[in-house]
């Protein structure tokens, strides 16, 4: 049987599939694992997307509108990101309301709270 020209075209059709699959697992050997983002990371996103327009680039310090919040403790960020409100029993840093709650927040406090403990460079609670 001569080889026709179909069967070629699907030949190298197939070369060339596997060809790609091998570039790619080459690329992937090359780059290793894709990194895995920590939650710090994932709040590190969340934090500069959502609240450095009022809060310091570097949440140790006071920002142009919002106080520093390096140490704010995840229950804190829950009530204050996703409700507005306070903690009970907690002392605001600020008697004002300017910040509105940030309820499409809901599901990321965790990492919010991960990554200002992680970047906090005052002793929790001062
Ligand atoms: C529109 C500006 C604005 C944005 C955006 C904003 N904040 Fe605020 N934030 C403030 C201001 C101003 C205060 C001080 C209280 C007030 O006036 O609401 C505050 C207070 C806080 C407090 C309470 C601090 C304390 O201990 O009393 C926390 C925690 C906080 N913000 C976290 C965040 C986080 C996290 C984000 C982003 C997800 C964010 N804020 C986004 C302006 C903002």
């Amino acid at each position: 049987m001569r080889p026709s020209g179909a069967g070629r075209r699907v030949l190298s059709r197939a070369t060339s599939v596997a060809c790609a699959a091998l570039l790619g697992l080459a690329m992937a050997s090359a780059c290793g694992k894709p990194r895995e983002l920590s939650a710090a990371d994932r709040g590190a996103v969340i934090y500069r997307t959502n609240c450095i327009s009022c809060h310091n680039a570097d949440p140790n310090l006071p920002g142009p509108i919002g106080p520093a919040i390096a140490d704010a403790p995840r229950a804190l960020l829950d009530a204050r990101v996703l409700h507005g409100t306070y903690p009970p029993g907690y002392t605001p840093l600020r008697k004002t309301h300017t910040m509105r709650a940030l309820p499409w927040l809901d599901g990321h406090v965790d990492d919010l709270a991960a990554y200002l403990a992680s970047v906090n460079t005052h002793h929790p609670g001062t």
